[in-house]
């Protein structure tokens, strides 16, 4: 990957930061605020008792990560992603963690001098103009893309940047299909406390997302978790000659496992 290996985790890097405007100006504010407690907090996003660390780890598996391989986390947060991706790549891995809003990244600075990573870059940068380091192994992003109105060129842009079989895995929330209305709206109403999901509601990034994964990899499985308030899509470079990607979502079933890269 090209100068990751170079990036140390004492210091967090900006990138393009000249390109932020009004829009991730608000969204920087609403997670400088949230930052400190966030991971208290996000145990109670979407709603109480939600099964966040069961997807977690659904989401991680479904990288078919190895020792040494090279990770992004797009829009990483404070790097709760960060300790399943070390257990699986080890200390000759390498994670580049994005995320726009500074200081989630300082509470993921604080996470990576806890446990001694030293294998770890924080970029500050919108995942819109992130420039992905070139033959990554590994791409993830987990309730985060969703956020961006430019996601499915954040999935083009991670597409061309992976290696031969690599994976692109995220994981976001949705609005369930043929739902009858009061639940969802019920849903709504917790949530709204939040994040602000009206524009998330017209836009359907979900939909956005599963094209983008269809049209720039192979062997795309797209699964609904916890009753279609979930999602997990994953894919493979293209660079491989994978089969037929499916259409729509498989309801219920845990994803299965990334094969086997090249
Ligand atoms: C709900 S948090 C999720 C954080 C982390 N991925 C997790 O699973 O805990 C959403 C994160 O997305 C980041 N974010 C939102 N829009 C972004 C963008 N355009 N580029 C990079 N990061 C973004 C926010 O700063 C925040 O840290």
């Amino acid at each position: 990957m090209a100068d990751a290996g170079a990036h140390r985790a004492t210091a967090i890097e900006e990138h393009a930061a000249s390109q932020i405007g009004p829009a991730q100006e608000h969204l920087i504010e609403t997670y400088r605020k949230k930052a400190k407690h966030y991971d208290i907090t996000c145990r109670l996003y979407p709603v109480p008792g939600y099964p966040q660390r069961t997807q977690r780890l659904q989401a991680v598996q479904a990288l078919g990560l190895r020792p040494g391989d090279r990770v992004v986390d797009i829009a990483c947060g404070t790097g709760l992603n960060f300790p399943l991706i070390e257990q699986a790549i080890g200390p000759n891995g390498h994670i580049v963690g994005v995320d726009l809003t500074d200081a989630m990244l300082a509470q993921a600075q604080h996470r990576l001098q806890n446990n001694g990573w030293s294998n770890i870059s924080l970029v500050q940068a919108d995942a819109a103009s992130f420039h992905f380091p070139t033959g990554v192994d590994a791409i993830l992003s987990t309730y985060a893309l969703c956020q961006v109105p430019e996601c499915a060129d954040v999935i083009a842009h991670g597409a061309a940047a992976l290696s031969h079989g690599g994976r692109w895995v995220v994981l976001d929330l949705k609005l369930p299909d043929n739902t009858p209305r009061w639940p969802t709206q019920l849903g709504i109403a917790i949530v709204r406390h939040f994040a602000s999901i009206d524009e998330w509601m017209v836009r359907r990034p979900w939909e956005a997302i599963s094209a983008a994964m269809r049209k720039e990899l192979a062997d795309v499985s797209l699964t609904e978790l916890a009753f279609g308030t979930a999602f997990l899509a994953a894919g493979s470079s293209v660079s491989g000659t994978g089969p037929e990607p499916r259409i729509g979502f498989e309801r219920g079933s845990a994803p299965r496992e990334a094969a086997s890269r090249a």
